[in-house]
């Protein structure tokens, strides 16, 4: 894959803004939204009286106010409006299959015929494990959650009781959950919904602060996204990563990879990427084919301790660890929705779109640009502004990326849906010159 380069901004920061009154436009464009969505409105006025913000998962929220979807198919939304969207954002990289795959509803179907909330142990999940465990060099042994964010609650979990310590490690912007969530600056006060870990901020992709992590002796595990997805798509560097790696073995501190969106890039995921191996991973999202899915898994020895017959004493709990959907969807997944070739094509997919998308806001002279790995990008701007009137602008055009500039491609998208991507941010950027 492309260059795994320094996450600092890129020059484009330093670009003019448009001379233009952005605080107009985006009205304008929250206008032309609200008059093309009058059913969403109506439903956002009726979810807002039983739902506190009108959601309930606030990452979907956006100004004036979220479209609602009525189905999905392959690369496709079609919303309450009539509306008929091509999907960028990939649900923040879980539809990496595209929509509504058959491969996964046959499974699902088959599985249900047989029974679910079996309250018991069964097959699927043995096979998954094994699935999951050929996939990643470094896990010997694995256990499922139903989400991401309590995968890794649980690896930091096994890591503290493994190591006897207190501390764990993470860097500026990192998310790996939404109760471990961490702001661009160290000092700024927790996050309200955070857990109440004894959390070491440390600089993500600055092997200086690496020192300051270290000195601590109470340092239990490091948790790192090597490519920071909600951060904004800031790959780390590979000496940043090696250097991780190398002072957490010298020190014996558990290294956990959070590759709950990063396995997307590779069969073994960035820790193929980058020839790192870590003692613990974390997965979620795309791997339950669209159903609820976490796992975390790690070396014999970290996982050891579930095992009582080894002298283990953790337990893990969960009603819905090993439900008969989430598994059988996974393995289907596994087994026949992520060849490698495939795998291959969106990550390149995705690069390419990067460049262009670059491209075009070069040639625009606009302070925009995209970051990012493989599939996965992330338009960032000197001012939000742009960022909310490009969001806007695409939506116009039938496009939906994440408000944040966020873009995960599915298996579904062509390279003519990526040229209409381009062309639509071409038009909207030549637009905004006119104007300035
Ligand atoms: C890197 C990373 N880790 C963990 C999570 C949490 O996963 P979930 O939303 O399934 O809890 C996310 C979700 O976006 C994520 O991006």
């Amino acid at each position: 894959m492309g260059n795994v380069g320094p996450v600092t901004d890129p020059p484009a920061a330093d670009r003019p803004l448009p001379d233009v009154d952005l605080d107009a436009l985006v009205k304008t464009a929250h206008d032309g939204y609200r008059a093309a969505h009058p059913e969403s409105a109506r439903a956002d006025r009726r979810a807002r009286r039983v739902l506190p913000g009108g959601n309930t998962r606030s990452v979907l929220d956006f100004a004036p106010f979220p479209f609602r979807v009525r189905s999905a198919s392959g690369v496709e939304l079609h919303t309450i409006d009539g509306h008929r969207l091509i999907d960028f954002c990939g649900n923040y990289t879980a539809g990496l299959l595209g929509h509504s795959p058959d491969l996964v509803k046959r499974a699902v179907i088959d599985a249900l015929d047989s029974g679910w909330a079996l309250g018991a142990t069964h097959e699927r999940e043995i096979e998954l494990a094994e699935l999951l465990c050929s996939r990643f060099a470094s896990m010997d042994q694995v256990r499922f959650t139903n989400s991401g964010t309590e995968a890794n609650l649980m690896a930091i979990g096994t890591a503290l009781h493994a190591t006897g310590r207190s501390g764990v490690g993470v860097f500026d912007r990192a998310y790996h959950g939404g109760v471990l969530s961490f702001g661009p600056d160290p000092r700024e006060r927790p996050a309200p919904m955070n857990v109440p870990h004894r959390f070491i901020p440390a600089g993500f992709d600055d092997a200086s602060s690496l020192d300051a992590l270290f000195a601590d002796d109470d340092l239990g595990c490091v948790l790192v996204e090597a490519v920071q997805g909600s951060g904004g798509c800031r790959p780390a560097s590979p000496e940043f990563l090696h250097e991780l790696r190398r002072r957490c073995t010298d020190d014996d501190v558990v290294l956990i990879f959070d590759e709950v969106m990063t396995s997307r890039l590779a069969p073994g995921g960035a820790q193929q990427i980058f020839g790192i191996d870590a003692d613990m991973t974390t997965l979620g999202k795309y791997f339950g084919g669209g159903m609820t899915f976490g796992a975390f898994g790690g070396t014999a020895e970290l996982m050891g301790h579930f095992d009582a017959e080894q002298g283990g004493t953790l337990t893990q709990a969960g009603t819905f660890n090993n439900n008969v959907v989430s598994m059988a969807a996974a393995v289907a997944t596994l087994r026949h929705g992520l060849p490698d070739e495939k795998l291959a094509a969106v990550n390149a997919r995705g690069e390419k779109l990067r460049t262009e998308l670059n491209a075009v806001f070069a040639a625009a002279d606009l302070p925009l640009w995209t970051t990012g790995l493989g599939s996965m990008l992330n338009v960032h701007a000197a001012d939000d502004r742009l960022v909310e009137l490009a969001f806007h602008a695409a939506l116009a055009d039938g496009i939906y990326i994440a408000r944040r500039g966020f873009l995960a491609l599915s298996m579904a998208i062509t390279d003519a849906h990526c040229a209409d991507l381009t062309a639509t941010i071409e038009r909207w950027t030549a637009a905004l010159a006119a104007r300035g």
